[in-house]
């Protein structure tokens, strides 16, 4: 079982005071806040070790690519991959994604091809597909999302996979409704119809065992920010044999095996599409967070995220005026529970619960076919929880609601 008040601890943002109040953090979909452990650990390469990798024949420098290389190996067993030569890091899973759409995409993708995504698509995992459409001549579907359930809707994606796209690229789980998807079934069924997949893990991986072998998504896109590590690392997971086929995006030092005036051969994976100087200090602190993951177990996060989403809706029952948007079912649910409340624009939602220390995000979340065709709502409020969240965060943030609707007037 996860002690909660023992993890809080090692979060030393959770003690800091902002105009006399502790802050209450409940926005870890946005990012998430780091532990002592990753924070000491970026300290000590600046401290002891800080030099290139790959390039220094001495001691620091062979230090740092130990370092940066066993955070791979780390990358790659989280998530059940095979050597880390499958592990490519890009600035984030957004930066993953676009290398996929632009390199993959551009070998693999012609005029009239079909590409499927979801209605419930951060724009990450829409703009670069929209690009990639534009430029090729192809065809963009979206797989529609069921207004009552807020899940995919089963007629559509098979509509969808009609097409026989080449590739059909979704989130395993909502960043504003917290549906989970089933990887699994919905990888199976776009082979089936002849598609790739791509695997959006930004709001997965960081909350539940994800098992890219089991699943066999094709691509996975993580980022490191949202799972305790340092912002400006992500993951672009695949297999050997298809980055082998895929031309790196970026081109320059270290991706490079030799150099020629006129020609240039390609380094071996996973280096051959990280080009230049790489982010050495996110890779050792992400490293860091994995261990932490690690340390605490994905299970018992996933069991205590559940346990407080549960308890968040429960405490919310019968409150009139205010409306929840995402599944019933805990069970396909990630701890993410956006909501709206009449009268109030989520703007001033975010601002009156930041008048009780707690933060929340409001908008469109960077899902705004989502937000938009689906919900109907120019934005929402949103509160999202973490490994370090309390029963005693969620009764502020209920307090905080009965005060927005006792400001605006509701029920
Ligand atoms: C579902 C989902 N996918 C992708 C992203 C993009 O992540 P990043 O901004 O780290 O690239 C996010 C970020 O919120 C997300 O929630």
């Amino acid at each position: 079982m996860l002690e909660v008040n023992k993890v809080r601890k090692d979060f030393p943002i959770l003690d800091v005071m902002y105009d006399g109040k502790r802050i209450t953090y409940l926005d870890s979909a946005a990012t998430s806040q780091k532990p002592v452990q990753v924070i000491d650990r970026v300290s000590e390469y600046y401290r002891n070790y800080n030099s290139n990798i790959h390039r220094g024949i001495y001691k620091i420098s062979e230090k740092a690519t130990e370092e940066y290389i066993s955070s791979k190996e780390k990358a790659a067993k989280l998530i059940n991959s095979g050597s880390y030569s499958e592990i490519v890091y890009t600035k984030n899973a957004t930066d993953a994604i676009n290398l996929v759409a632009a390199s993959w995409g551009n070998k693999n993708i012609g005029k009239g091809d079909h590409i499927l995504i979801t209605e419930m698509e951060h724009h990450s995992n829409i703009v670069p597909w929209q690009m990639l459409a534009e430029r090729k001549g192809a065809v963009l579907d979206y797989v529609s999302v069921d207004k009552s359930t807020y899940t995919l809707d089963e007629q559509s994606l098979e509509m969808g996979l009609e097409n026989n796209p080449k590739i059909f690229a979704f989130t395993h789980t909502s960043n504003v409704l917290g549906t989970i998807n089933d990887a699994k079934r919905l990888t199976k069924m776009a082979h089936k119809a002849g598609a790739a997949v791509l695997l959006d893990g930004a709001q997965s991986v960081p909350h539940m065992k994800v098992d890219v072998n089991e699943i066999g998504a094709d691509f996975i896109a993580f980022s490191s920010h949202k799972m305790l590590g340092p912002a400006g690392i992500g993951v672009l997971r695949a297999g050997r044999d298809v980055l082998e086929k895929m031309d790196p995006l970026i081109t320059g030092g270290d991706m490079i095996l030799s150099v020629e005036k006129h020609k240039s051969t390609w380094n071996s994976l996973p280096w051959k599409f990280e080009a230049g100087t790489p982010n050495v200090e996110g890779g050792i602190g992400f490293g860091a967070a994995i261990d932490y993951l690690n340390m605490i177990g994905l299970d018992d996060i996933r069991r205590h995220e559940i346990e407080l989403t549960k308890y968040a809706i429960e405490s919310l029952e019968g409150e009139k005026g205010l409306h929840i948007y995402g599944p019933d079912r805990l069970d396909i649910k990630g701890g993410i529970v956006s909501f709206s409340i009449d009268r109030a624009h989520p703007h001033d939602i975010a601002t009156i619960f930041d008048s009780f220390g707690i933060a929340i995000r409001a908008g469109h979340h960077c899902a705004m076919p989502l937000v938009k065709s689906v919900l109907e709502l120019p934005a929402v409020a949103r509160m999202s929880f973490y490994l370090y969240n309390d029963e005693e965060e969620v009764d502020q943030a209920v307090q905080a609601i009965k005060k927005v609707k006792e400001i605006f007037h509701v029920g």
